[in-house]
């Protein structure tokens, strides 16, 4: 049986941060939305032309296009023993396909946690994020800054901002969570799939507290 867990909560909340390392950690796969679509729309894609005007805008890509592009991600041979999923499921509508595409493989999701971070926070932390432009991990300029400015500790990829981490941007995608994918919260809640954990910790202590709540559900 693989364990398959969602990672919940607003932009800029450490989910990205946080799912590199407990993937690693529990042995699964990290799948992030955001990490596949931004890869597509680097290499210019046909999936990468259809979806930049959206994730420039902060807006959601159509629930049909990200469903099948899940779909494909999660029929992969390293999928089976597990998943961490990042920026997915994003509406009520993803959370119920998402059900069904784990149905199909014999599986069901083991416990979605939601990181809880305001949202002066979460803007604080977009501001000063750099991403790699070529394996996409993720550093802060203050918090966790590569060793050499601008420059990838993996991978010496060159470091960038988000085209969607501009400040109208990011108020947009604010909007958004708080309208199509906070209901998320109570949709799980009422399943008793969700743990509550406070994203606004140092890095370190998020970890700790997410690993507890992913492996209570695992016992
Ligand atoms: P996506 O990439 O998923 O963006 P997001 O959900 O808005 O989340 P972010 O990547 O902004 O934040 P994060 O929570 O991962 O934070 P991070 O760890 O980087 O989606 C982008 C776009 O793709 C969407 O707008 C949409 O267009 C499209 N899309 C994606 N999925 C979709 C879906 N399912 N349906 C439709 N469209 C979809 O951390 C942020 C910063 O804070 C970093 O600098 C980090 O170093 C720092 N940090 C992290 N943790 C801490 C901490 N504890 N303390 C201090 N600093 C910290």
């Amino acid at each position: 049986m693989g364990r398959y867990f969602v990672l919940l909560g607003p932009p800029g909340a450490g989910k990205g941060t946080q799912a590199v390392a407990i993937a690693r950690e529990l042995d699964v796969v990290h799948v992030s939305t955001g990490d596949l679509f931004r890869y597509h729309r680097e290499r210019g894609t046909k999936l990468g032309l259809l979806v930049k005007d959206s994730i420039d805008r902060g807006a959601l890509v159509p629930d049909e296009v990200t469903v099948r592009m899940v779909r494909e991600r999660l029929a992969q041979e390293d999928a089976a023993s597990g998943v961490v999923l990042d920026g997915f499921p994003r509406t009520c509508d993803q959370g119920d396909a998402l059900d069904r595409l784990l149905a199909e493989k014999g599986q069901q999701l083991a416990r979605v946690v939601l990181f809880k971070v305001g949202d002066a926070e979460t803007v604080r932390r977009i501001a000063s994020r750099r991403i790699c432009s070529k394996c996409q991990r993720s550093y802060h300029l203050i918090n966790s800054p590569p060793q050499h400015a601008g420059i990838c500790d993996v991978c010496g990829g060159t470091l960038i901002q988000r085209a969607d981490d501009q400040p109208e941007t990011i108020r947009r995608r604010l909007h958004i969570y708080w309208s199509e994918t906070a209901p998320l919260v109570d949709y799980y809640r009422k399943r008793s799939l969700l743990a509550e954990i406070d994203g606004e910790k140092p890095v370190a202590e998020v970890q700790r507290d997410l690993l507890a709540a992913l492996t209570s559900a695992q016992s």
